[in-house]
């Protein structure tokens, strides 16, 4: 990662074009909780752990149309979006670096935003490995409310399956007008596809370790569904799909896919798990049409994948 400074001391990450989709996917599916989310509205959590300084620059903008040369990174949208939400309880930013000097000018970076936002709503600002993070969030997340994770790593190797397991599992029961229901953590992951492309024969341990299952489990499923038509990168995601489905009983909307600047190739793409039918079913019929300014492209869910959703919810099926 690199980084631009400006003349007041602000640090940016240096970003390409394609960080514009990802950010607008998660203003705009933030932009549904607060405007949406009106009647009786819950609290709300935000993790952002992967948070980096907050801000994005980038160079290319004037040469591929964009309107605009900086804008908000996942930190600062979590944060104006938990300061427009009336019930926004808990901002947690886990801003970490490698190189310990960059770790203390992020997060100071992020102190300084903060501080000029006015934000007054709750936030815990650390630095620490994705391992370390989630344990002292753990700490902090109350399961019988809403809380949204963004985990945005850089690589694939830095996001292993366990943590996205361990988050997963932070649930509570609540009543829901007297029935009782479990609340799960919504997340809103970026699956690095490229580098999993790109590693399935030279580093399968990487593969492993994102997928959460040894190589004899996925190598043979990945065969399976390559020979039945995918390619490397529509049977990675159609693996990790399954994997999100078996710990949430739901599959994760593809809510966009990321290409690099003027070339074809994919480099990443957004999952999003929302606990909340509505979530779900608004994010699916809203914001996907409305995104589609972003060409963002709709995950083309397989044959295997949809009769198994249909299964476990008939109810969806119009909206395939
Ligand atoms: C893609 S950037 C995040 C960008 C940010 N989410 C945004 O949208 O503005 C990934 C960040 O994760 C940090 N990082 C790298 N390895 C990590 C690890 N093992 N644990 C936690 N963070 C890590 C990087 O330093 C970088 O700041």
């Amino acid at each position: 990662m690199e980084y631009y400074t400006d003349e007041r001391g602000i640090l940016y990450d240096k970003v390409k074009y394609h960080t514009r989709k990802k950010h607008a996917f998660l203003k705009g599916y933030l932009d549904i909780w607060v405007e949406r989310v009106r009647h009786n509205p819950p609290t709300l959590d935000i993790f952002d752990l992967y948070a980096s300084t907050g801000l994005c620059y980038c160079e290319e903008a004037k040469k591929t149309g964009l309107p605009e040369v900086i804008w908000d990174g996942s930190a600062i949208i979590a944060a104006k979006a938990l300061s427009r939400y009336s019930k926004g309880r808990l901002l947690f930013l886990n801003s970490y670096n490698t190189v310990e000097k960059m770790r203390k000018s992020q997060i100071n970076n992020l102190i300084a935003l903060l501080r000029g936002l006015d934000f007054k709503k709750s936030s815990i600002l650390i630095s620490s490995p994705i391992e370390d993070a989630v344990t002292e969030a753990s700490k902090h997340i109350d399961p019988r409310y809403p809380s949204l994770w963004i985990l945005d790593p850089c690589a694939a190797s830095d996001l292993p399956w366990n943590i996205v397991e361990k988050i997963g599992n932070m649930r509570a029961t609540y009543d829901y007008n007297g029935e009782m229901r479990i609340r799960k953590p919504e997340l809103i992951i970026s699956l690095m596809t490229e580098d999993l492309q790109r590693f399935v024969d030279i580093r399968p341990d990487i593969i492993s370790s994102s997928l959460g299952m040894n190589e004899e489990i996925w190598r043979p499923k990945y065969e399976e569904l390559r020979g039945g038509g995918l390619n490397t990168r529509e049977a990675m995601i159609e693996l990790y799909a399954e994997k999100l489905s078996e710990l949430y009983e739901k599959p994760p909307i593809l809510a966009a896919e990321i290409n690099i600047t003027n070339e074809s190739a994919i480099a990443y793409c957004i999952l999003l798990l929302t606990d909340s039918p509505a979530g779900h079913y608004i994010a699916k019929l809203k914001l996907l049409p409305e995104f589609k300014q972003w060409e963002i492209t709709e995950w083309r869910l397989n044959a295997r994948q949809i009769t198994a959703e249909l299964k476990r919810d008939p109810a969806q099926k119009t909206l395939f």
